[in-house]
């Protein structure tokens, strides 16, 4: 990333709420709240006037505690979930000028399918299980137009190659494999259409450490020679220092400190983010 490049995505004012808010809880005073909870009303204010920029080439990381949003705001980005407010420009889409949110059902399946790629923590959310790896890899292929079998076949092969996927298991099923490999599935999915966007979302988290270690290695790698851009989203802020350039740390729905990776390590600011760094070391 440098200076002078834009961000290929800029999120601004995201809030996501679970429920409708009540007079007591609009107002946000902290006195009413539980944290991100509403006990008069029940409403969850999962995200909070979330705003930042994702430049080409790099890797963003999000950290946070469970429940600190993190999820929903992937959801919201990738459309699993409609945001309650805010705004999300793509640089390369209508010229950075629509707002995603506001685009149709056809036109969120169209930035979907060309312009991101997700990876989730379940592989049952992200891959047909009873389907061939290859299978799983065609769908997303057919959903962005692709019809020819052979170029599929090809592509397919390549993509699970450079997950190190070994070829002649290329039909066998994902619920065949181990974690590790599930998510090395995911991942050559993700990338199939060449999206300049992968969200990835606990991809490593219940993994064990050898094999985690290894996916991240792979996620590393494949950043570096696609020059993809990652958003990052983890509760251990290990993988995030492995990884990410560039860090934001959530509570409570959300970001309170942003920055130079290495920065929040050497020098955290907030009271959470010192104690998340002290737990590491
Ligand atoms: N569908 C939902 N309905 C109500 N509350 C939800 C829903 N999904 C998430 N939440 C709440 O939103 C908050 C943020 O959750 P999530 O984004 O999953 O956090 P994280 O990924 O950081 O652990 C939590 O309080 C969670 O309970
Ligand atoms: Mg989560
Ligand atoms: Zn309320």
């Amino acid at each position: 990333m440098n200076e002078f490049d834009s961000p290929i995505l800029s999120v601004r004012h995201l809030n996501k709420q679970f429920g409708n808010g009540c007079e007591s809880c609009r107002t946000q005073n902290p006195e009413q709240m539980l944290k991100n909870y509403c006990p008069v009303c029940g409403t969850v204010y999962a995200c909070k006037d979330v705003s930042f920029d994702v430049y080409p080439g790099e890797v963003l990381g999000i950290v946070g505690e469970s429940g600190s949003g993190k999820s929903t705001l992937m959801k919201c980005l990738y459309f699993d979930q409609e945001v309650t407010s805010g705004v999300a420009y793509i640089h390369t889409y209508k010229d950075g000028k629509k707002n995603l949110f506001e685009e149709s059902g056809q036109y969120k399946r169209y930035i979907r399918n060309h312009l991101m790629g997700k990876v989730y923590q379940n592989p049952i959310l992200g891959l047909k299980m009873d389907f061939s790896s290859i299978g799983n890899i065609a769908e997303k292929l057919i959903s962005a137009g692709e019809r020819h079998v052979g170029t599929m076949e090809a592509r397919g092969i390549e993509l699970l190659d450079h997950v190190c996927i070994p070829i002649h298991r290329s039909k066998e099923a994902p619920k065949n494999f181990s974690g590790g490999m599930q998510q090395r599935v995911q991942i050559a999915k993700a990338l199939s259409n060449k999206p300049p966007l992968l969200l990835l979302d606990e991809v490593t988290t219940g993994l064990d450490l050898s094999v985690q270690a290894s996916v991240l290695d792979l996620i590393k790698n494949l950043q570096r020679e696609l020059e993809i851009s990652i958003v990052l989203v983890s509760h251990d802020l290990g993988v995030i220092r492995m990884l990410a350039d560039r860090t934001l740390v959530m509570l409570e729905g959300r970001v309170i400190e942003q920055g130079l990776t290495d920065q929040i390590l050497e020098d955290p600011q907030h009271q959470y983010t010192q104690q998340l760094v002290h737990s590491l070391l």
